[in-house]
């Protein structure tokens, strides 16, 4: 499914001979200033949106478990799981796919579910797939935790009165024919979409679409996906991989007006040659560590440009850039399915959380919504489940730490960084952002990804008035420290008291592999 990056890189090549990251570079320690006095856009809270698909156990058994689980549960849903996950505040959760969303139908999964059909779940595995969660499931999952909806609709095998009638099945008002079987499904609200995907990876695992003829899909698609009621429903298109940038342009050409958004998938591979080798989870060697550090500060170049084509539709940046896949994608777990996309995430995947939300936050104008692939179970996920048990993971601990950059303004940033070598990889070691909260309050992201240095940083702050700065980090002592069952709390925040706060500046000394959020007083 994935086959669609090849050509893209082998007609792109050039952007792969990217170096250092535009960044000023420093010997010794590092400076950030923050331009307090300079607000900057919004950081949507939607951009700590998360992605559950079905695909393994990132549904079944990580998110459900049924109402007759022994596992303790709220109507079928693991308790555990939506505590963790209600403590981060997830703003938004992608579903039900992926790849999945292509193949699936809605109707397969709503009513009793005793009689819903058991369908192969092609996509991932090749494993039975019994339909038992489906919309009503998924729309009080998201109820549950307070976030939005995020549904995908079925543009590869499916058909625009297919999606048209879902829509109208979950957003009417009472009194259509569709309505009145939500109520018989034991909803007779209406739920709220507040945002529909025309499709996933069109030019992939959604149909091998050609641009153009992606963009006709997506437009007649979008013309027949009506919501009832009065709130605007957003329709973000199956948007470009990596530094795919003709899709870009074709699809903000002929399908810009039509639309509400555009994705971006990205993916962070150690080895980034053969999807069939992509380097293990733990245990890799530094040279793994670099490469994934470089490859996934290329995200921020690849933002850049596709902005840049946004922006000659869009001048005034009405259209979400919508990065509604991304993290790393390790070789699967030594005796798991590989179907299943099942990886241990380590101190390695908190620091790429770190790099990648800095760098959302720098493109706040245009990244208004993203969601890290996965939730639970998949990929880089929050959460890890086995049976009754359940382990929250470093990325998880990354996501608390950031909370207050939801919705908060950001504020611009001059970084002067050291640089961190390992073979032919040179990267900034340091990468920060700033912003200030929905309650007036500045705070100072921090990441630090050299393996070995410990680095000074001199934090100037103009516009802000400072007199305490405290702060939570997440460290560890290997490169790929992590939390197992039997030892959930290796890798968690703790009290950072390295920051010390003088003359209206702070100085700090980052450990080395840290994220580090400072909050000033
Ligand atoms: O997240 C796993 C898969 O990666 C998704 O199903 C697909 O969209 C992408 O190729």
């Amino acid at each position: 499914m994935r086959g669609k990056y090849l050509r893209t890189l082998m007609t792109m090549g050039c952007a792969l001979a990217m170096t250092v990251p535009a960044v000023a570079q420093t010997t010794g320690g590092a400076t950030v200033t923050v331009q307090a006095d300079r607000p900057g856009p919004v950081m949507n809270r939607q951009v700590f949106g998360q992605f559950a698909e079905h695909l393994g156990h990132g549904i079944y058994g990580g998110i459900w478990v049924g109402e007759g689980s022994p596992i303790p549960n709220d109507h079928g849903y693991r308790r555990d799981v939506l505590d963790a996950l209600k403590a981060i505040k997830v703003p938004v959760v992608r579903w039900p796919g992926g790849c999945f969303a292509d193949e699936y139908h809605w109707r397969d999964g709503i009513g009793p579910r005793a009689k819903r059909p058991v369908k192969i779940n092609t996509n991932w595995g090749g494993v039975d797939e019994d339909n038992s969660f489906g919309t009503n499931e998924f729309m009080g999952f998201a109820e549950r935790l307070g976030a939005e909806a995020y549904i995908s609709a079925n543009v590869g095998s499916g058909t625009p009165a297919e999606t048209s009638e879902w829509v109208e099945y979950m957003t009417s008002p009472n009194g259509s024919t569709l309505a009145g079987e939500r109520a018989a499904n034991g909803h007779p609200a209406p739920f709220q979409v507040r945002y529909l995907g025309i499709g996933n990876e069109l030019w992939g695992c959604g149909g091998n679409m050609r641009a153009e003829y992606a963009a006709d899909l997506t437009n007649r698609f979008a013309q027949f996906a009506k919501a009832g009621g009065k709130d605007k429903m957003l329709k973000i298109a199956s948007g470009p991989s990596d530094e795919d940038y003709p899709w870009t342009e074709t699809l903000m050409k002929l399908s810009g007006k039509y639309i509400d958004g555009l994705s971006l998938h990205y993916y962070t591979r150690p080895r980034d040659k053969d999807w069939n080798d992509k380097g293990a989870a733990l245990g890799f060697p530094e040279s793994e560590w670099a490469t994934t550090m470089r490859n996934t500060l290329r995200i921020d170049e690849y933002i850049t440009r596709h902005s840049a084509i946004m922006d000659k539709y869009d001048p005034e940046k009405k259209k979400w850039l919508v990065v509604d896949e991304w993290g790393t994608w390790y070789d699967p777990a030594p005796g798991s399915n590989p179907g299943f996309l099942v990886q241990q995430n380590s101190l390695r995947d908190a620091v790429v959380a770190g790099l990648n939300l800095n760098i959302f936050a720098h493109h706040a104008d245009r990244v208004k919504m993203a969601a890290i692939a996965q939730m639970v179970n998949v990929l880089q996920a929050m959460l890890l489940t086995d049976g009754a048990k359940m382990v929250k993971t470093p990325t998880y601990w990354v996501f608390d730490l950031y909370k207050p950059w939801q919705d908060a303004t950001t504020l611009p940033i001059d970084l002067q960084s050291p640089l961190y070598r390992n073979g032919d990889v040179t990267v900034p070691a340091i990468s920060a952002s700033a912003v200030r909260d929905t309650a007036g309050q500045v705070h100072v992201a921090l990441v630090n990804l050299d393996p070995h240095r410990a680095i000074p940083v001199s934090i100037g702050l103009a516009g802000v008035r400072a007199g305490t700065v405290s702060g939570r980090i997440v460290t560890g002592t290997a490169m790929d420290a992590h939390n197992s069952f039997e030892a959930p709390d290796v890798v968690r925040p703790v009290a950072f008291t390295g920051a010390r706060i003088a003359g209206g500046a702070v100085t700090a000394t980052l450990p080395a592999m840290s994220v580090v959020v400072l909050d000033l007083r």
